[in-house]
């Protein structure tokens, strides 16, 4: 069937290739969800979900070994591709505040089939991600007690294989579940602990930085590209981790007051608030030690300690894990928020997009998501879960970017409360830089990607493409899907 283009040029197409019709929403409660976040509170869920793993742990690792004191450019180079597609969300942000991100833009510009593969992909993307994390700050903790002389005992401290004894990383396990019990019990809760973190480990990096700038060392400057040029540009595949994020917040879309003018602003004061604190950061980092002394998994406390500061190391190890935490929430927030949107669209079953009748959570989605993170938190080695999350988000990035440039030569006269600018070179360079990264990964990430999307093919071709509210002539947004 065909469906008539609706509301300024979204919708229409037929089959497989159906683009969902959305427009703007009121400011009051829709589809289910309440809209309660504002500016602040969205900007503090974008720089939640960016800030985490990617400073903490992975700037060591890539300053010692691949990019030396230039991991700063490497951060610059991940930071230009990452701003590419995020001004790409910006757009998409303001035009269609929706939950379910990538896959919301994909249904409605590119089609049904290619808006269901991308949220299918978001949902392992972000699973993915909140295990990687959760065992990260395991890591961490585990590391503190032992400082701090409390010896856990060797059967819970990781997955089956990674150690001596280890049968279950059950630290991790237990963060997962605590991210989804608090999720699921409202996003005013979530968002309002989410800002509380935030503040905590914007403290931190500033201190970091304030600190830090007066034990830098010149000479450790030199030399600065160690590994050549060529090394901060492969720094940039690794520290790519450290600058999405934003991608998550915007599935927060139908839960903030005045998404069409805040989601754009939100999305590029995160990104630019992160990067100018990754910048000082690193530059920090690698002006208290040799590249070839700072550690590559608590990089930050170990340089502190290294200046004599050993409380203050201590200190930034705990600023640390809370920081990592806000991560969690928000990519359990998102994926949440992906299933929903999915099984409100008829793609899944609806039942899953039932929300809380009291808190107005989909509170089905997040804890089931929170159980199987938690299995792949508790069971599976960081590595493995971890080769799974960057080929998600550049391929979401991909079609995102790809969608901009298709929805404004279709439908220019669209009422856009942001613009990318330079069309179409931003969002080509977009592309051009995802699809580079991906061809940095490995072969086993993309095989493993590839089994993923052929589940997700076989589920909409059972299911979602008979089930799909739009093929069936019904558009909602609300309680009933
Ligand atoms: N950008 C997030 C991090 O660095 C995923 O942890």
């Amino acid at each position: 069937m065909t469906i008539e283009t609706t509301k300024g040029g979204l919708g229409g197409g037929s089959g497989i290739w159906r683009r969902k019709p959305v427009a703007p929403e009121s400011d009051e409660q829709v589809g289910g969800l309440r809209r309660s976040i504002g500016l602040v509170q969205l900007t503090a869920i974008g720089i939640g979900a960016i800030i985490g793993a990617g400073i903490f742990s992975l700037a060591g690792t890539v300053a010692n070994g691949v990019a030396g004191p230039a991991v700063s450019v490497s951060f610059v180079i991940a930071g230009i591709a990452s701003a590419c597609a995020a001004l790409s969300y910006a757009e998409f942000g303001g035009l269609i505040p929706h939950a379910g991100s990538a896959y919301t833009y994909g249904y409605a510009v590119l089609g049904e089939f290619t808006g269901w593969l991308i949220g299918w992909d978001l949902l392992l993307e972000y699973t993915a991600i909140v295990a990687v994390v959760a065992i990260g700050i395991s890591g961490y903790f585990s590391f503190l007690l032992t400082d701090l002389g409390v010896a856990l005992p060797a059967w819970m401290l990781g997955a089956p294989g990674t150690g001596a004894g280890h049968r279950v990383d059950l630290i991790a396990v237990l963060l997962c579940l605590l991210v989804a019990l608090l999720l699921s019990r409202g996003i005013r809760t979530g968002a309002r602990i989410e800002t509380g973190l935030v503040a905590v480990k914007l403290t931190i990096v500033l201190a970091v930085i304030v600190v830090g700038a007066f034990h830098i060392t010149a000479g450790n400057f030199h030399p600065y590209f160690p590994y050549g040029f060529g090394g901060a540009v492969t720094g940039a595949a690794t520290v790519f981790f450290a600058v999405f994020g934003y991608d998550a917040m915007s599935t927060a879309a139908e839960e903030s007051k005045d998404a069409q003018r805040i989601m754009p602003r939100a999305i590029v004061l995160s990104l630019s608030i992160a990067m100018v604190l990754y910048l000082l950061a690193c530059t920090v980092l690698t002006g208290m030690q040799k590249y070839t002394e700072i550690d590559r998994t608590s990089a930050f406390a170990v340089a502190f300690r290294s200046v004599g500061l050993p409380v203050f190391a201590d200190v930034v190890a705990v600023g640390a894990i809370v920081g990592i935490v806000t991560v969690l929430f928000s990519f359990l927030l998102g994926a949440s928020r992906v299933w929903f949107a999915i099984s409100r669209d008829g793609l899944l079953p609806g039942w899953f997009a039932r929300t809380h009748p009291r808190t107005k959570a989909p509170y089905r989605p997040t804890w089931i998501l929170g159980f199987v993170a938690a299995a792949l938190a508790g069971f599976v080695p960081i590595n493995a879960a971890a080769e799974l999350t960057n080929i998600g988000i550049l391929v979401a990035f991909i079609v995102v970017s790809a969608s901009v440039i298709v929805l404004r030569y279709r439908s220019p006269e669209l009422p856009r409360t942001f613009r990318t600018p330079l069309m179409p070179f931003t969002p080509l360079l977009g592309i051009a830089f995802s699809v580079w990264l991906i061809t940095q990964l490995q072969v086993v990430t993309w095989i493993r990607f590839a089994v993923w999307a052929l589940l997700g093919l076989v589920l909409y071709g059972t299911y979602g493409y008979r089930h799909s509210k739009l093929g069936r002539g019904v558009v909602v947004h609300t309680e009933d899907a």
